[in-house]
């Protein structure tokens, strides 16, 4: 048996993106082996790939590479030292980040102390979804502190990330106000946000006196957004690119304001997992790929349109 993994083996466009076989890799002590059920595609994914961002710089001269950071399946093997899980447990995790990746495959060892064991009610296609986006979008939310009652703004309410952190603010008796276009309106309606058409008017238009911003789209979209804060409100830019110059400009206007890098946490994404399994969290599932139609995920990621998350279906 084999291992089939989804490579970069030079940085450019989607097509760019091989099936690679390598050997099945054997857990080390306080390792298990997972067999991978669904990856998800996260944006850096699709940096990575094109030779954008640090993950690219730091992988230059380790091509081929697989990335993917998101993972569900079931523990096949236990290595010396292991006690957390048993043979056939479902288990899901945000592994190897930043620099060693290697979601894209169907066979993966990892510590066992970075994997969330998957409640019976929670299916592995919504477990893959929230590792990467649904940490963010919990970090997010705690820079910014949200409280009850108070206003807070999400841009791009509708994507990975975004569609979590709604939900969150809205569980947390947030007044949630979120910009998307037409098409997802509805949707962030039935999750409880005021939802905006950013293609109509700028937000600045129609968003006043909100308590925090939860940026992630960045640029001029986030630079409007500044205008919708009250006194001495709370920021915090997601996309990392634009970060620098949003905080400088958020900090002129009196603004407390911080990028930020995703911190894997477990506890986070168990947090996570138990909210899906009492109907309290969805994970919205936009298109599941075969991994052999990888590349035809990364075009979808790249129009910068998916509601929710992309999966790659890894045992087909
Ligand atoms: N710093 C970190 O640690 C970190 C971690 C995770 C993600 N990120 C970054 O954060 C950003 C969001 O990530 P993601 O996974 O949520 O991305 P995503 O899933 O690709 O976001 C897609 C969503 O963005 C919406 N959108 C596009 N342009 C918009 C605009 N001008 N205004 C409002 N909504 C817009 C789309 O909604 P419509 O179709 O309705 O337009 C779509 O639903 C990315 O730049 C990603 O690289 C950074």
């Amino acid at each position: 048996m084999e291992n089939k993994q989804i490579a970069i083996p030079h940085f450019g466009e989607p097509d760019v993106l091989a099936i690679q076989y390598t050997q099945i890799p054997q857990p080390q002590k306080g390792e298990v082996l997972v067999k991978v059920a669904f990856a998800s595609v996260n944006p850096i994914d699709v940096k990575t790939r094109a030779g954008l961002g640090w993950a690219a710089a730091q992988n230059k001269d380790n091509l081929p590479w697989v990335p993917g950071y998101d993972i569900s399946g079931s523990v096949i093997e236990c290595g010396e030292a292991t006690e957390k899980f048993d043979l056939g447990d479902k288990v899901a995790g945000f592994i190897g980040f930043p620099l060693q990746g290697g979601g894209y495959s169907q066979y993966v060892t990892v510590p066992e102390s970075s994997l969330s064991r998957v409640p019976e009610a929670v299916t592995l296609e919504a477990a893959a979804a929230l590792p990467l986006a649904g940490q963010t979008a919990i970090q997010a939310l705690d820079k910014v502190s949200v409280q009850e009652g108070q206003r807070v703004l999400i841009l791009a309410g509708a994507g990975g990330v975004g569609h979590i952190a709604v939900q969150l603010a809205v569980a947390a008796k947030a007044e949630v106000f979120t910009t998307c276009g037409e098409s997802n309106l509805d949707y962030m309606a039935t999750l409880g946000a005021h939802a905006i058409n950013y293609r109509f008017a700028p937000v600045s238009e129609r968003v006043e006196e909100a308590d925090a911003l939860i940026d992630l789209v960045g640029g001029d979209a986030a630079l409007d957004a500044l205008k919708c804060l009250k006194d001495n409100a709370k920021v915090v830019t997601v996309p990392t690119l634009s970060a620098e110059l949003i905080c400088e400009k958020a900090k002129l206007l009196g603004f407390e304001a911080t990028g930020m890098l995703v911190d894997p946490n477990r506890e986070q994404l168990d947090a996570m997992l138990y909210l899906v399994s009492v109907g309290m969290l969805k994970a919205e599932i936009y298109q599941i790929y075969p991994m052999d139609q990888v590349v035809e995920a990364h075009k979808q990621m790249e129009t910068g349109h998916t509601r929710g998350k992309i999966l790659l279906d890894m045992q087909c």
